[in-house]
């Protein structure tokens, strides 16, 4: 099949393996491996026993040149390409529809069929495309499934909104075939970033005071959660260690969720230790109880007083115990904000470090955001006032640029 000239770069000769499971959105998933050849990958076809209910294993192996897989136990298949080999094959594996069923039978590691148990044989990329009844979308069993595959960095790719094959009109649709087709060219792409571990903290921490308080900052998380999102769109692999915040982890992002500074501490030394790059968003505690109460603190007529002391510094920490990895700080000052932005560098060790006015409704908790970003050979660039999302695209392409050159 020749190339359409349309089509994204990113696909050519590239490997996907198209898991069909059993909705009626199956029928749109023929399209979707046509327009995946069309863009020169190579497709697998795997279907699981309820898909064949709704189209034909023929009309796969017709577009996709390969015969379908459906079952654990074809003696022929299994002999030509076992089921371990199928499942470190591909480039990425997309389940295109994803009905509520599988869904959940991914969230809780099953692997009864031969789909799932690729799924659970895999350390490639997993992109998801739900296809199901809006009830069956907004159910709290279907949303913490999804909410479990985020966490886990499986990409979910929609659902849409609109007309339902059962009649309803919401969110459940499919997406459609181009849409999906773009999708996996950004999953895919191979940016400046490609085979780049990154790290990124981002957010507020939040220390206990007794059982029903706690200490924190205004922290959206926004601008951390964008850098993740940007350095994944170069291509990066990305980890993202998170204090509480109200956003959803970035397709195909990997986020851990931690409370306090000494949580994030602990998870940011041991996913350094497999990282090339290390990102510090997370606005971290600066002091903590000196005790956490046990019991609720009463009120009293008196004054009170709490006892606070020092949290740990996350990025003096990783520094020290990864000389060799490249180090981004952020800097939030009210003033001087070069002098104290470069002695922050020096002093944590850093690389690059990116400071921002706060305070007067700036950066905090706002839709816009502008940086300076100061190196630790002593040049320094500006990045005007944006979305966090534009900024974080420019800061995330300094970073691939100086990393190109570390
Ligand atoms: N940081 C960290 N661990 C801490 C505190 C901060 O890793 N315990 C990181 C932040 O993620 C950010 C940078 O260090 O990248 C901010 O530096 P810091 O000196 O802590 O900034 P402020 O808290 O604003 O410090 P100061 O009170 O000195 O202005």
């Amino acid at each position: 099949m020749s190339q359409n000239p349309a089509s994204p770069p990113a696909l050519h000769g590239r490997r996907i393996l198209l898991g069909v499971t059993g909705g009626i959105a199956a029928y749109k998933a023929a399209d979707l491996v046509r327009r995946l050849m069309e863009a020169g990958a190579e497709v697998q076809v795997v279907m699981t026993a309820s898909a064949l209910h709704f189209v034909g294993a023929t009309t796969f192996q017709a577009l996709s040149g390969k015969s379908v897989r459906s079952s654990l136990w074809d003696e022929a298949a299994e002999a030509a390409m076992g089921h371990i080999e199928l499942a470190r094959w591909p480039d990425l594996i997309l389940i295109a529809p994803a009905t509520a069923n599988f869904i959940a039978k991914l969230a809780h590691g099953a692997a009864d069929d031969l789909l799932s148990t690729l799924c659970l044989a895999t350390d490639k990329p997993i992109a998801v495309a739900p296809a199901m009844n809006r009830l069956m979308w907004a159910n709290v069993a279907t949303q913490d499934n999804v909410a479990t595959l985020q966490r886990r960095g499986i990409a979910i790719l929609g659902p849409g909104a609109g007309f339902q094959a059962c009649g309803e009109t919401g969110e459940g649709r499919m997406r459609e075939p181009l849409d999906l087709r773009a999708d996996v060219a950004a999953l895919l792409s191979r940016g400046p970033l490609t085979g780049v571990r990154a790290v990124v903290t981002a957010g507020p921490t939040r220390e206990p005071l007794d059982p029903v308080r706690f200490l924190t900052n205004r922290s959206s998380g926004k601008q951390g959660y964008a850098v993740a999102a940007a350095l994944r769109d170069l291509g990066a692999t990305v980890t993202l260690i998170s204090g509480p915040t109200n956003l959803a982890a970035p397709a195909g992002v990997q986020r851990i969720d931690i409370e306090t500074a000494q949580q994030m501490l602990e998870a940011s030394l041991t996913a350094a230790a497999q990282a090339d790059l290390f990102v510090a968003a997370a606005a971290v505690a600066d002091y903590k109880a000196a005790e956490i109460a046990t019991q609720k603190i009463k009120k009293k007529d008196a004054e009170l007083s709490l006892p606070l002391a020092r949290t740990e510094d996350v990025l003096a920490r990783v520094r020290a115990a990864f000389p060799a990895l490249f180090l981004v700080g952020f800097a939030a000052e009210t003033e001087k904000l070069e002098e104290h932005a470069r002695g922050k560098l020096a002093r944590k060790g850093l690389d690059l470090i990116a400071a921002n006015w706060v305070g007067e409704g700036q950066a905090f908790d706002q839709e816009d955001n502008s940086l300076t970003v100061f190196a630790r050979d002593g040049g320094s660039q500006t990045i005007a006032s944006a979305s966090k999302a534009e900024v974080a695209r420019q800061l995330a392409a300094m970073i691939a640029e100086r990393l190109s050159r570390a």
